[in-house]
């Protein structure tokens, strides 16, 4: 062990275990790909200014959890606590929404940052599949987002997983709603805090976790009564959509999220197996941030599922993926004759396209043999100097363990049929 250790709230994805995360961020993307969603990268850093107005300034995420800082050169700098906001800001800069091809969808995959309180399920590293719809308004969009999502997680195996909607109104509805709910808040016994919350923030209010907040809220004002016609019509497609698709939802009047700039629709999907931090994925619709960083207006819709948390739901039902082993040939020479026929033998495997791997650091045969079972191969290739003076090497079929020569001038040969 070294002195030193990975940073509080982080952790090392190391092999074997690796190869599920890669799995889970390749099904979430598979979907997105083949449905017109191109691939976009952003830094993984931001002016933090983006992040303050786009998440929103009274946000836990932008007021506790951004790792914010200052360069060298005085530039106000955060790690990018999500992706949402930064995805826009490259799609406005690069006039994506100009080439007149409306909506833009982009996917994405890579780390975020957030200075949270570490726990199961929750990191201050973690890594996000993401999906944005930019510049249309049409529930057709919205829809498809959540259906795909689905597709994603049932193309896993996972199935305790719920889909909560709702929806969060406009800036015309919205703020009468708002109005309402705080005058029911003001009426109720609650700390400090939570007070202060009711002037700034308060549908968070609604998502406040305690018993002792819950059991006042029974007869809140939900946001569903307040919603202007123009919302309850697009709420009521989104919803008809998703159901014609046979795909399952909640409906969850009290569903808010962490960040400011969702309206209209919002969804949330949870994981029954997974304690207090639930959420596998998240989003919704945020037709006005584009204005609230800069740009013209454009209605967008988006979502990103957690992989670090979709890996635990799997787990969590004990799914296990049917991962092909990475290597399907390991060669093991004996003797310096045999290893360099034989690595020519696994070079050319590896440019015909098969996985293959090779007993490096000239141990015995009983160590290489170990290395080859510990590999997954299906077949080995040992070559000692007799079997070089006959042309031969010997061919191990892993699974039935029968073995048998083969000439070295076919067997790159035979090892491509037999692994068709
Ligand atoms: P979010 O709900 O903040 O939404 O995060 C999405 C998902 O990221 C969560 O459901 C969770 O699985 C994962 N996640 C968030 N924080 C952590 C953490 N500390 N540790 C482990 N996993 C975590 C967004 O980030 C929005 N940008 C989604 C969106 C896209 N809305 C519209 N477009």
């Amino acid at each position: 062990m070294s002195t030193f250790k990975a940073p509080k709230g982080t952790y090392d994805l190391l092999p074997p275990d690796s190869a599920a995360y890669l799995a889970v961020r390749e099904a979430i993307a598979a979907p997105l790909r083949n449905s017109g969603y191109g691939y976009i990268e952003t830094p993984g850093f931001e002016n933090v200014e983006l992040f303050a107005r786009g998440v929103g300034e009274s946000t836990d995420i932008v007021t506790k959890e951004m790792y914010a800082f200052e360069t060298k050169g005085g530039d106000r700098l955060a790690l990018r606590p999500e992706g949402t906001a930064s995805v826009l800001r490259a799609a406005l800069e690069a006039n994506l929404h100009k080439a007149g091809n409306l909506p833009v969808k982009l996917w994405y995959s890579g780390s975020y940052y957030r200075y949270e309180r570490p726990q199961k399920g929750r990191y201050r590293h973690f890594s996000q599949v993401g999906a944005e719809a930019i510049g249309a308004e049409d529930p057709a969009i919205d829809a498809e987002l959540i259906i795909l999502a689905d597709q994603s997680y049932r193309s896993l195996g996972l199935k305790d997983f719920r889909i909560l909607l709702n929806s969060l109104g406009d800036s015309e509805c919205r703020p009468v709603y708002r109005a309402a709910l705080q005058d029911f808040l003001r009426g109720l016994d609650l700390d400090e805090d939570t007070r202060r919350r009711i002037d700034i923030n308060p549908l968070r209010v609604l998502d406040d976790k305690r018993p002792q907040v819950q059991e006042q809220l029974t007869g809140v004002p939900l946001l569903r009564d307040y919603l202007c016609d123009a919302c309850k019509a697009y709420h009521e497609q989104v919803r008809e959509l998703i159901t014609a698709a046979g795909v399952r939802y909640e409906d969850d009047p009290k569903l808010v999220r962490g960040l400011d700039y969702y309206t209209r629709t919002t969804f949330e999907f949870v994981h029954d197996g997974l304690g207090s931090q639930s959420a596998v994925g998240g989003g919704g619709r945020y037709d006005g941030l584009s204005e609230m960083i800069g740009g013209p207006a454009l209605p967008s819709v988006g979502w990103a599922l957690g992989v670090d948390r979709t890996v635990l739901a799997l787990e969590a039902e004990g799914v296990r993926l049917d991962l092909p082993s990475t290597t399907s040939v390991f060669a093991v020479p004996l003797g310096d004759e045999a290893r360099r026929v034989l690595f020519a033998k696994i070079t050319e495997l590896r440019r015909k396209g098969i996985a293959a791997d090779f007993a490096f650091g000239g141990r015995g045969l009983k160590g290489a043999m170990k290395s080859a079972n510990r590999s997954g191969a299906r077949y080995t290739l040992v070559a000692g100097e007799r079997d070089l003076a006959d042309g031969v090497a010997q061919l191990k079929d892993m699974e039935s363990g029968e073995q048998r020569p083969v000439a070295l001038d076919t067997v790159v040969a035979e090892l491509t049929r037999l692994l068709g």
